[in-house]
């Protein structure tokens, strides 16, 4: 799919979004091993997050949606039964990055793979941890899916992450509650907590200290009822056309805010964006709250730097947050982003070549850029790559360009926000 998107001169409204697709993942899964159903409204439309979910079933916990909200029949820890085919991930490497986790402890064989994208995704850094824990695994060359796990029985460890990765992180907690004992991960920084708070909700005990997370194996999951806030990283792209066309005023409800996440908002506000949160609440141990945003005729933001913990924080929204740079007073530039190549695009390379193609300068490097500031944005046919996330921040940088652009293969928002166009035409003009 091709879509056209007209440069605007305002952002307006109030939108609402859909639900967070981590904070989705992790309630879809641990709902298939707690004990009865679990309800979970603002499910994400995803197709990452429906992917998750069609591994569920399949595994045998059956789903049924009625009214936007979610039901999942859980089976217990111990009543999940082998899929008849193997079980498909599609685009999504939260899915086979956590579900490994407990596919690693069944006692039956599964294989796991995804699309093509997902196929050039390293997995070695779960299959390491996993077979520490008594689990064996094949892999394509070793390390890419499709992944084949023999299941097994599981002993608790102590693992060191090599590279702070949510996704793996949650992979060995989810695991460690089959095995017997305490399972404990250290984290190089801190990364997005949503799987230390989903345990607890549905039961399980978790301890945080500091960069170190353990979980005791064999907990009582209780189904429950639960509702996922609005996806921050969605919001990412709404902020920063608020922040890149003349004016703005916009208001968005209902985003999760988890201070784990947030790092976004800082960052906005440090640069000069005037954001102000409201209403702030809390929902399974998930902040919630409306994020507004105003930008006046003549003024921008100043432009700044990411590095260390606070590049792996913002890892998701860094494509947008480029295009930010180039329309910034002084420019961004992002370091220890090496993380951003192994992404469902090498979005180092996708942001460069989509720069290339609107005439912006960017200097690149093997773990980051540098965005010169003040730049124009020329309208220009521009490719998502198949990569949800480059497909919106492009989309974005249109609105800034000096004529209409077209965004090749538009279709991939829908990984994470199938109604993305819909909402940036409400309150685009
Ligand atoms: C995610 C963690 C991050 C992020 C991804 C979602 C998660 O990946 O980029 O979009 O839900 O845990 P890594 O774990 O690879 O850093």
């Amino acid at each position: 799919m091709q879509q056209q998107i007209s440069p605007a001169t305002s952002v307006s409204g109030a939108i609402q979004l859909p639900g967070d697709k981590s904070i989705s993942h992790r309630y879809a899964m641990l709902a298939g091993i707690a004990e009865g159903p679990t309800k979970i409204s603002n499910y994400s439309t995803g197709a990452d997050c429906q992917s998750t979910l069609a591994c569920v079933r399949a595994l045998g916990a059956a789903t049924e949606t009625k009214d936007g909200v979610v039901c999942i029949h859980g089976q217990g820890l111990n009543g999940l039964r082998q899929p008849a085919a193997a079980l498909d991930a599609g685009n999504s490497g939260s899915t086979i990055r956590m579900l490994s986790g407990i596919l690693a402890a069944q006692r039956f064989v599964s294989t796991i793979g995804g699309d093509e994208s997902l196929s050039r995704r390293p997995m070695q850094r779960i299959m390491t941890p996993l077979a520490q824990m008594g689990a064996r695994i094949e892999a394509r060359e070793n390390r890419f899916p499709p992944l084949t796990i023999h299941g097994g029985p599981l002993h608790p460890v102590e693992y060191t992450l090599p590279v702070a990765s949510a996704q793996v992180k949650s992979c060995v907690l989810i695991a460690g509650l089959f095995a017997d004992g305490r399972t404990t991960v250290h984290e190089p920084v801190r990364t997005r907590d949503h799987t230390e708070l989903a345990l607890r909700e549905f039961g399980a005990d978790v301890e945080v200290d500091r960069l170190s997370i353990t979980v005791t194996g064999h907990p009582k999951l209780e189904g429950r009822e639960l509702r996922v806030p609005g996806d921050l990283s969605s919001a990412a792209f709404f902020l920063v056309a608020a922040l890149i066309v003349p004016e703005a005023s916009l208001t968005i409800h209902g985003v999760g805010l988890n201070p784990t996440r947030s790092a976004l908002l800082d960052f906005l506000a440090e640069m000069g964006a005037q954001i102000k949160i409201l209403d702030v609440s809390s929902t399974g141990g998930e902040l919630v709250g409306d994020v507004l945003i105003r930008k006046s005729r003549g003024s921008g933001v100043r432009g700044g730097v990411l590095e260390k913990a606070r590049t792996a924080a913002l890892i998701d929204e860094i494509p947008v947050l480029a295009i930010l740079g180039a329309a910034s007073e002084e420019g961004l530039i992002v370091r220890d982003a090496s993380e951003l190549r192994v992404k469902e695009t090498d979005r180092i390379a996708t942001i460069a070549e989509n720069f290339r193609r609107m005439g912006l300068k960017i200097e690149l490097h093997q773990d980051g850029f540098e965005v010169p500031g003040r730049q124009q944005f020329h309208a220009a046919e521009v490719d998502s790559f198949g990569d949800h996330r480059i497909a919106m921040a492009f989309s974005v940088a249109a609105l800034a360009a000096d004529g209409p652009c077209s965004i090749l293969g538009a279709d991939a928002a829908s990984v994470s926000f199938p109604e993305f166009f819909d909402t940036l035409q409400r309150v685009a003009e």
